[in-house]
């Protein structure tokens, strides 16, 4: 394991909780509120002075009012080499302005050490990230790759911060659907066990083809309905068929993964199944289950609708599904948090079934506390028509398409460009591929994931403003400072300094250095936005740095070819956790 440092926000922290336990011994464990500040003041604020004095006023106290106990605050901290200087401000802000030599050192560190040191530390140590989670037989849509892109995101936040994760496909292949499927492909095809995709062909208008037959023929719907009832029953024949209709699908959707880079251990609604009858039995022993016209449901304070977990027909459902799966997530893979990616209209749902599950004692009360569930849920992509993203025939589009039609038309710009006749066929594709894919998923991710945001190829592929375009260019643009000045990079870090003497270098040098907590924060609020953000901060006060600091043939050239090193590496791993494949040379 590399080695790790603290971000400067807990360095910060664990100073002034010395300081406030000094200036007010009588009040025990005040938690430090520290925060970065963009004042020319300082680079951090401590906010504990106001609070404070509310708290002692009118009591025995020797300070006058909030801005003495921010003097005396500031005069308590410990001595640190990380801090310059500290000012108190208005009502008793306490300022603090961070070193610029340790600031340049503890950026060398990282370039020498590796950026695997700046990784956060979250109180967990195994989550469960439950994401993309298509339907069986239905074509994966852009809804699924919000789910898709933003689960994976958090997954690869969460790995970078040492957490164990647990990547949840939970593919929807239990419904009473799969009767009309299986009744439809014993119809349609009396060899059905050698069945292929090939044979099949498109899915989504075989299951299409299957509901009109269900909705048009009532002997074929009594069928079909018989169907499921032998499924669920275990019925050698029907399981066959259904692994079949599952392959199929799970192929598709494989090959989706692999365009998008993602990784998913599929666990589908059937995997739950057989848990559901002893989950159902607790809950019920835990006097949390009722009756109700012929269904057994949890009737939840706050909620006019009840959680329906067995249907009349005596079936189980989405809920009683869940709740298994909360179970087992707890109690069989011992996951401390469980996070649910996916559309807000599935709000309710997770809202009522976390519910259950704190009223079982399964899930802490404390929203702050483990073992927790959280949704994380997001709104809907539209199109230029601001209504719900569809093609023109007014199909739900497919995600398949949209990746070959970012790819094809960054090839273009790229042929346009004139990189064909520079560029092998490998290179070409490749760099088309990371662009195209990368745009689509920064369009996505840049929103705060609760907003619909509008699907615009035209946008997520300008080369200007705030896009994955512009920022993979700005880090090719980097790379090839770093080339041209004809140094060995490596060779630098280990002979040259950095420092921090002009303002753009030490604005840019700070926002290195808040990578950490900024991840740290992404994490804990489970918003990816937060990250891009910063990504094109970044990549903008690199800009400031570059237009007024000249780096190649300048008196501090070594210094500002490892800054330039630097803010590549930062951005690299802010490409990587948000999915998206750097691309070197432009
Ligand atoms: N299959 C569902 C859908 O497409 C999403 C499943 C989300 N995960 C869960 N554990 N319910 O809407």
């Amino acid at each position: 394991m590399a080695n790790e440092e603290e971000n400067v926000k807990r360095k910060l922290a664990k100073l002034f909780e010395v300081a406030l336990k000094v200036t007010v011994p009588s009040i025990a464990d005040v938690e430090p509120l520290v925060a970065a500040c963009t004042g020319k003041f300082g680079d951090y604020q401590c906010n504990n002075a106001m609070g404070l004095w509310s708290k002692i006023k009118g009591k025995e106290t020797e300070f006058k009012g909030p801005p003495a106990v921010g003097q005396a605050i500031m005069r308590n901290l410990p001595q640190s080499d990380i801090i310059e200087s500290c000012s108190v401000a208005g009502p008793g802000f306490v300022n603090v302005k961070l070193s610029r030599n340790w600031m340049a050192q503890s950026i060398q560190r990282m370039l020498i050490d590796g950026i695997d040191m700046w990784a956060p530390r979250l109180p967990v140590r195994r989550a469960v990230v439950d994401f993309s989670s298509p339907n069986i037989a239905k074509e994966m849509h852009v809804g699924h790759l919000r789910s898709t892109i933003i689960g994976d995101t958090i997954a690869r936040m969460l790995e970078f911060s040492r957490v164990e994760v647990l990547r949840r496909n939970h593919v929807g292949d239990w419904g009473t659907q799969f009767g009309m499927l299986i009744e439809f492909l014993f119809e349609n095809f009396s060899n059905w066990e050698d069945v292929n995709e090939a044979a099949i062909g498109d899915l989504q208008e075989f299951y299409k083809e299957s509901k009109k037959r269900f909705d048009s023929d009532p002997d074929f719907k009594e069928r079909a309905q018989k169907a499921v009832v032998r499924l669920q029953g275990g019925e050698q024949k029907y399981r066959k068929a259904w692994t079949q209709i599952c392959e199929i699908s799970r192929n598709e959707f494989n090959r989706v993964y692999q365009r998008l880079g993602v990784q998913l251990e599929e666990k589908g609604e059937s995997f739950y199944n057989p848990y559901i009858p002893a989950v159902l039995k607790e809950l019920t022993s835990k006097n949390l289950v009722e009756d109700s016209q012929g269904a057994r449901v949890i009737l939840l304070e706050g909620f006019n609708i009840p959680l329906i977990v067995v249907k009349s027909d005596g079936g189980y459902n989405y809920a009683s599904t869940d709740l298994a799966a909360i179970w087992y997530r707890l109690n069989e893979e011992k996951a401390e948090w469980m996070i649910y990616v996916t559309d807000v209209g599935q709000q309710q749902h997770f809202d009522m079934v976390f519910k259950a599950a704190k009223r079982a004692g399964w899930l802490s009360t404390d929203d702050n506390a483990y073992p927790k569930a959280s949704h994380v849920g997001f709104g809907l992509v539209l199109g230029d028509d601001k209504k719900r993203f569809r093609t023109r025939s007014s199909e739900v589009v497919r995600l398949a398409d949209l990746l070959d039609e970012a790819k094809s038309r960054c090839k273009t710009t790229l042929i346009e460009r004139g990189k064909g006749d520079e560029w092998t066929e490998e290179e070409l594709e490749q760099t088309a591929e990371a662009i195209g894919y990368g745009a689509v998923k920064y369009a996505d991710l840049k929103n705060n994931r609760l907003t619909n945001y509008t699907f615009s190829f035209d946008q997520m592929l300008n080369d200007k403003g705030n896009t994955a375009v512009y920022l993979l260019y700005a880090h090719a643009r980097i790379c090839s400072i770093i080339r041209k000045s004809g140094k060995d990079i490596e060779e630098l870090k280990s002979i040259g300094a950095i420092v921090l003497d002009h303002a753009d270098e030490r604005a840019l040098g700070l926002h290195l250095l808040q990578f950490s907590e900024v991840v740290e924060e992404a994490c804990t609020n489970l918003l990816p936005n937060v990250l891009c953000e910063y990504l094109y901060n970044l990549s903008e006060f690199f800009t400031t740095f570059y237009s007024n600091c000249q780096v190649v043939g300048s008196a501090e050239e070594t210094s500002r070819l490892l800054l330039c090193e630097a803010t590549a590496t930062v951005m690299r791993k802010c490409f990587y956790l948000l999915g998206i494949v750097p691309v070197y040379k432009i």
